[in-house]
Formats: C-alpha cells, structure tokens, sequence
C-alpha cells in the first residue's frame, strides 16, 4: 500500500493504512510520491512549528508529474508560485506574510459575513423551488467563488471565466494528468495568468475598495509585481475551492451521521469536527534542510517530506475514538487542518466564517435536506478531499 491518488481508497478513505503507519512506519518512505510522509499529530506538529528544517521554499511547486512538452509552453511560468507566500521561507515569507495580513483584519472579514449570508439566500432563492440537486454544483460553490471575487476585485462579468480558469490550474498542478490533456490545461493557466496581470495594471491606474488595489498599492515599497500577481492567483484558488470543498465533505458528514439541520449554538462545533474528520486540506509538504533522525529513521537533507494532517487528525493519541463524529468534541479545533506555525493558513478565520454562515442558512433554508441514493465520488488529488458530485434533494 503506498499514497496512490489514482486508487480511490486513498481519497476516500485512508484511515486504515494511515492508523498502521503511525503505529508501525511513522516515517514512511513513499515510492508513489518519492517523499517521506510523517503520520504522527506531535511530529506533524512539530515539523509545521520548525521552519528552520523543514523548508517550505518551492514545496508547493508540484509540478512533477508535468512533460517536457508541458514544462516548454509553461516557459517561466513552470515553477509559478515560487514567490507565493506558502512556498517560501523566512526573511521573504515574514514580508510577504505581512502584507497579505493587512487584508484579513478581523475587521475586514468580519464585515464579509453579511455579503456572504446574502450571497446565499439568494442562491437558495433560485435554486429551492426544483426540489432537488447536485450540492457540489449547484449549490456549494457559488456563494464562495462570488465572495472571494468580490473580495479581490474580479468583476461579475468575469467570474465564471476566473472559475474555470482555477480549475483547470488545480487539475494541472495538483493531480496527474495526461500529456494531451496537460497542454491545454497549461494553455488555460498562461491565459489566467494574463487576466490577472491585466487585472493588476488596471487597479495600478484606477485602484478601487478591494485586496487587488490595496496589494498593487504596495508594489515597489513591499512587494514585487510578480508577487502580487502570485498572490492574487493563489486566493482566488484557496477561495474558489478549499471551502466549497469543506463545506461538501462536511454536508455529506453531516447528513450521514443523521445531525442535519445542526441546531445555531453547535456550528461552530460542527464545523470543526467535520474539518478535523473529513479535512478538505490533506496536508503540506515541505523540504529537509537537514538530515532528520525520527524514530530510528533518517531523512536526508533535500527530500521531501509530506506531513500528513489527514492522518493527524485521526491520531487516537490526541483524538480519542478518531473515526466517530462528535458533534461537540471537545478538542476538535486541535486539528491541523489550517496547518499550523508560520504558515497557518492566513484566510482560516474567513474560512471558518464561510463554513459556520453557510451551515447556519442552508439548515433553517433546507431543514429536510436529504441524499439521494448511490455511491459518492471524490476528486483524486494528494493535497484536497472533495466531492465530485453530491446528489441531495429537500
Ligand atoms: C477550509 C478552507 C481552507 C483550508 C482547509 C486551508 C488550508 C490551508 C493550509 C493547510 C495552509 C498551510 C500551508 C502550508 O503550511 O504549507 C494554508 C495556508 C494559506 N491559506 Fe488557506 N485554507 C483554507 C481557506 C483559505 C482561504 C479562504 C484563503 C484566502 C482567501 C486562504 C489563503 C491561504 C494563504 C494565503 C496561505 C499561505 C499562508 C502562509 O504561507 O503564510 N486559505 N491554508
């Protein structure tokens, strides 16, 4: 057994293979990703918490799988990424990060609620009357892509544009794909590039109340063009598609384990124990800086190594009974699943917002939503559990 994306075990349920790593490998060497995996939470943890050795620098740039032919039309765009905030290390990350927080002040998300509460009423509006859909299409994803476009600045007009642009990038960079299939994907991405360049040069002429306008307005003093462009393409990706994704797993969760509507006082709850059992985040890599002796086993400096938040998550050492859902589990924020250290995931609180809000009014909107019958699908992917499909009806 190894970490295979392409077997669907591993996305839907790993949790058998994981709980014997951590007892018996828990530095496993994977032949699949050519990268140690660590599986135990107070490793994991400690890993996140020590950048010193465990280098985030080009981690993100998963473009392994990619063809000579692909890596060719991609040009310099190849290694995109390698200035965005999650794929570099101290002294660049502490003044990038810093940048980026000046657009998520409790302030500044809070004030996002209303928007976003909105955003789905009114969806619901639409959607009610056919009695019925697909969660993942026509209802988990809107609300959030609107939102975060909103927030960045990309007009109404474009936003299904950028939509689909985003998922082509996450396809080509996140999950294997074949040669053919790889270069129009590689296409799609240089002409989302474009648009958000574009994007840029324009709130450089004309800045408006949106993170486009405050980041281009901090080119040359903080950061650099590419940067901002890297910055701006990025959120549009952790919103378009993280927190839809959650949100999916954790309706599904949530209706499967017969909690549906979950009552207003435990939300907040909820949402964290269905992002500690069912994370949309798989985990992180990261580089060795050094050799790392761990439990008897040496990493060597330069590889890979994979810290596995999904496996922490289920860590009985930490989370008493991990593969039964506790509405109220005392500890469930403890997870990993925004990471954790330096690189906490800057937008968790606009995040959690999303998550709460969105179970709040999908629950009073559509108290007797129910699944239909047939097996569910998930996305094959290393870094993000989601749903392909979700059929409900109410
Ligand atoms: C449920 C939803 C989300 C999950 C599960 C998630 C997960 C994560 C994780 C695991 C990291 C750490 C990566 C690492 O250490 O290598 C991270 C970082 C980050 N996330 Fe999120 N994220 C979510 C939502 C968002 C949203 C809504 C935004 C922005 C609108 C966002 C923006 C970022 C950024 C910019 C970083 C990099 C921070 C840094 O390197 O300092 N995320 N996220």
């Amino acid at each position: 057994m190894d970490f295979d994306v392409s077997s669907d075990w591993h996305v839907a349920s790993p949790y058998d293979f994981l709980r014997t790593l951590r007892h018996e490998q828990p530095v496993f060497f994977s032949e699949h990703l050519d990268a140690y995996v660590l599986t135990r939470y107070d490793d994991i943890r400690a890993a996140y918490g020590d950048h010193r050795r465990f280098s985030s620098k080009g981690s993100l740039t998963i473009s392994r799988s990619l063809t000579e032919e692909t890596r060719a039309r991609l040009g310099e765009h190849g290694s995109f990424l390698s200035s965005f905030v999650a794929n570099v290390d101290p002294p660049d990350h502490t003044r990038l990060r810093r940048s980026v927080s000046r657009a998520f002040t409790p302030r500044a998300v809070s004030a996002l609620e209303q928007r976003f509460r909105e955003l789905n009423e009114q969806l619901l509006d639409r959607v009610l009357p056919s009695g019925g859909a697909d969660f993942i299409a026509d209802i988990g994803h809107e609300p959030s892509v609107k939102l975060t476009a909103a927030f960045i600045g990309v007009p109404e007009a474009d936003e299904s544009f950028v939509q689909s642009r985003v998922k082509d990038w996450f396809q080509l960079f996140l999950s294997p794909q074949p040669a053919a299939r790889q270069l129009e994907l590689a296409d799609s991405f240089l002409t989302y590039l474009d648009y958000v360049d574009r994007l840029v040069a324009s709130r450089a002429k004309d800045p408006q109340d949106d993170f486009t306008s405050l980041m281009t307005s901090l080119i040359g003093s903080e950061l650099s063009h590419r940067e901002v462009v890297e910055l701006i393409s990025t959120i549009l990706l952790g919103g378009n598609d993280t927190v839809p994704n959650q949100l999916g797993n954790s309706v599904l969760r949530l209706l499967r384990e017969d909690t549906w509507p979950v009552p207003e006082a435990l939300i907040p709850g909820a949402v964290e124990e269905c992002m500690r059992i069912d994370g949309a985040s798989l985990g992180s890599f990261r580089y060795a800086l050094t050799d790392i002796t761990l439990h008897g086993t040496t990493i060597p400096a330069g590889a890979l190594v994979l810290l596995s938040t999904d496996s922490a998550a289920h860590d009985e050492t930490v989370f008493p009974e991990p593969e039964r859902f506790v509405i109220d589990r005392q500890n469930a924020d403890a997870h990993l699943v925004f990471g954790y250290g330096i690189h906490f995931c800057v937008g968790a609180a606009l995040g959690r917002l999303q998550l709460r809000t969105a179970l709040e009014v999908l629950g009073r909107r559509l108290p007797y939503l129910s699944l239909d019958p047939g097996p569910v699908t998930y996305r094959k992917s290393i870094v993000g559990r989601g749903l392909t499909t979700l059929p409900v009806h109410w």
